[in-house]
């Protein structure tokens, strides 16, 4: 039976290729689709989810809009503010790592739902008969607000497989990963509310970043998700080769790796149960910090550090190559 999962989404380029891999897989019964701000504003993460599931023919799936920021941190006037670089321009043209329209999706007449995604949660996970995987790979304000309004609905909840996070990568701060920088009150619930939680973090996708060979490839595979998603993946390569220096030549897909390992967990190659704070003040805010003492506090989750890009990619052009994908 198809596990039933509920994406959390910012979209966003690589939201994008999470959620077009997530409709690809008929092993996942995608129950809805949540919008978050983070990468882009809330209402543009929702106009391209919607979007985007429409261009995928899966006008079935609800999309419900979540929340616009943070549940605290932005109230904090002396907080660190966001580390944005200088606008990055390659031959008279900004480059964006995620646009503000996902490039070459028409318009839609699909609608977000009429109640929001925290009233979503808690509705739906109240009177689940059967218990939903969440995969929030965004900030995670939707879900940190629907269990503060009903900390019971844990109950219902199979596993949290959260992108985020860093131990010894960061990228918006100098110890801080984005989606948990932008809300770490709402990460700090969310980690602790007693459900099985398993992070992707940036140490697990970087190592299974894709370059220009596997743009081709996913280029080659035909469908319009494997070419749309070639297109999300050759954009992030410029913009990091112009934003980081030529070196490197590939982009970590962050949020399609947390698709795949909910799908198969042989993805991941090194997986350790360890107990993970996170930080919530001043230049430590947003940091996942792994307890390393000698007797460290009771493991709290499973943090992923590594990934088989082999298998990443075999995953992608699988399920970005269903026909009707
Ligand atoms: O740090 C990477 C994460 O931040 C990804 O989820 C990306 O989409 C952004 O939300
Ligand atoms: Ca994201």
């Amino acid at each position: 039976m198809a596990k039933k999962v509920i994406l959390d989404v910012d979209t966003g380029s690589d939201d994008a290729v999470a959620i077009m891999t997530a409709i690809g897989c008929e092993d996942l019964d995608i129950v809805a689709i949540c919008t978050v701000w983070g990468n882009l504003e809330v209402e543009d993460t929702t106009i391209n989810t919607l979007e985007l599931v429409s261009a995928m023919g899966a006008d079935d799936i609800p999309v419900y809009k979540g929340c616009s920021t943070a549940m605290v941190k932005y109230l904090d006037p002396t907080g660190i503010p966001f580390m944005s670089h200088a606008p990055i321009i390659k031959d008279g043209k900004e480059l964006s790592i995620h646009s503000k329209r996902l490039g070459g999706l028409k318009p839609t007449d699909k609608k977000p739902e009429d109640i929001d995604a925290v009233s979503f949660y808690v509705n739906y996970l109240k009177n689940a008969k059967e218990k939903v995987t969440l995969i929030p790979v965004g900030p995670l304000t939707n879900l940190g607000e629907a269990l503060s309004i009903a900390p019971e609905i844990v109950e219902n909840i199979e596993e949290i497989v959260i992108m985020g996070g860093g131990d010894s990568l960061a990228n918006v701060s100098p110890c801080a990963e984005a989606n948990i920088w932008h809300d770490p009150e709402a990460a700090t619930i969310v980690a602790n509310c007693g459900a099985s939680v398993l992070w992707i973090p940036l140490d697990a996708t970087h190592s299974a970043a894709l370059d220009m060979e596997d743009v081709k490839t996913l280029k080659e595979v035909g469908t319009f998700a494997s070419k749309f998603a070639a297109g999300q993946v050759e954009q992030r390569i410029e913009f990091e080769n112009a934003a980081y220096g030529e070196g490197k030549n590939d982009s970590a897909i962050h949020d399609a790796l947390a698709v795949c390992a909910v799908i198969d967990r042989s993805v991941l190659t090194e997986v350790e149960k360890c107990n993970v704070k996170i930080g919530l003040f001043g230049f430590g805010a947003g940091e996942t910090i792994i307890d390393r003492r000698r007797s460290p506090d009771e493991p709290n989750c499973e943090f992923a550090f590594k990934a088989s890009k082999e298998r990443f990619m075999e995953m992608l052009c699988e399920y970005l190559g269903k026909e009707n994908a």
